[in-house]
């Protein structure tokens, strides 16, 4: 790492110099946004793209999002969108919503991962926003972690596994949202999710008319199967730890207690009404809040994940899962992909 800055209290305008110089340069930064960092790079630069993968240890066959601060950038990259496109466009940017649309050439084939299409983002993180609008460069960003770990929510978390692969590193605090951006395609007309997120599958509906979610979101992809989406087909979010999700429904409790008393040196990933119900000591319940506040727990989960390979001689993580509705569902594609059941 050459530089990091500490913007938590606000952008520093001779640093924010800086970082865009390097940007312009090929280097690799270290941003916030307000679903999770990433680790950018200047998306006009294969070169730079190229070491995004390198650093995360990314497949080569899944691409990039690429980052833009308003609508005229849309079209510098990517193909004109049609009515549905406009419509989730005008409605969802900016904001943690991804859109996949027809890429232009100035987008090489690192970035798209030889696709022919990208998937566009227009963060409202303030950091990140200023970076490209005054910078005028689309930035290809992946979440913030080695492949396969939890997505980076905060510097702390992901300073270890990141720092020397990082040329600038910007701290802006905790993510306000915590999880990824909902990735959508349009396809014969239809928004269809291809990862889901904070932006969830009622609000596209209302604004579409219509919505379809993939029928791969909580599936293991074999080696050939088709998925509209590369990033599908890897595991995601696991701590080192061995995790289990027990799944929401009846007797739950009695379930997680059930595999408590089976297993030795457990620890229980769980919601704060329940902690009291269940059978672990409390150094081993990791609070992931309330089922009440899911905008809470999208943003505890990531950290929250993470904070399982520190406990002490733990061997089994049990993982509580919700109800796969709203904000629930995208949470729980989180949690499953963490979880080997
Ligand atoms: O919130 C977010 O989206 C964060 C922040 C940093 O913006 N970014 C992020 O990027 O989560 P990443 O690379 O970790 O996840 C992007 C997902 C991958 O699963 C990838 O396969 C999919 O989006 N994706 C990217 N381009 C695509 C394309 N052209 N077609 C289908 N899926 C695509
Ligand atoms: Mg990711």
């Amino acid at each position: 790492m050459n530089y990091y800055f500490d913007w938590k209290d606000g952008i520093k305008e001779d640093e924010l110099n800086i970082a865009i110089e390097e940007l312009k340069n090929g280097k690799l930064l270290l941003v916030p946004t307000e679903t999770v960092y990433g680790i950018a790079a200047n998306a006009y630069l294969d070169d730079a793209c190229r070491k995004i993968f390198d650093a995360k240890k990314r497949p080569q066959d899944n691409p990039l999002i690429v980052h833009v601060s308003d609508k005229g950038m849309i079209s510098e990259i990517a193909e004109e969108p049609n009515e549905i496109e406009k419509e989730l466009i005008d409605n969802f940017m900016p904001g943690p919503f991804t859109l996949i649309l027809n890429k232009k050439k100035v987008i090489g084939s690192v970035v798209s991962a030889n696709m022919n299409t990208i998937g566009i983002r227009m963060p409202s993180n303030e950091i990140v926003n200023r970076i490209i609008k005054k910078s005028r460069i689309p930035i290809a960003a992946p979440s913030a972690n080695v492949s396969g770990r939890p997505s980076g929510t905060c510097v702390e978390d992901v300073i270890d596994e990141l720092k020397e692969k990082m040329d600038v590193i910007i701290d802006g605090g905790k993510c306000k949202i915590g999880i990824e951006s909902t990735v959508v395609k349009v396809i014969d007309g239809v928004p269809m999710i291809l990862r889901p997120g904070y932006i969830t599958e009622q609000d596209i509906e209302r604004v579409a008319g219509s919505v379809r979610l993939s029928d791969k979101l909580f599936e293991t992809i074999e080696g050939n199967d088709h998925v509209e989406s590369p990033g599908m087909k890897y595991r995601h979010y696991a701590p080192k730890t061995k995790c289990i999700l027990v799944e929401y429904g009846d007797n739950q409790i009695n379930r997680i207690n059930e595999i408590i008393h089976k297993n030795n040196n457990v620890c229980v990933l769980g919601y704060e009404e329940d902690k009291s119900f269940i059978e672990v000591e409390d150094s081993r319940f990791i609070n992931l809040g309330s089922r009440n506040d899911l905008k809470k727990v999208s943003q505890n989960v990531f950290s929250a994940l993470r904070n399982i390979d520190k406990i002490e001689n733990c061997e089994l993580a049990i993982v509580e899962g919700i109800e796969k509705k709203g904000l629930g569902l995208s949470i729980m594609n989180r949690l499953s992909r963490a979880c080997e059941n």
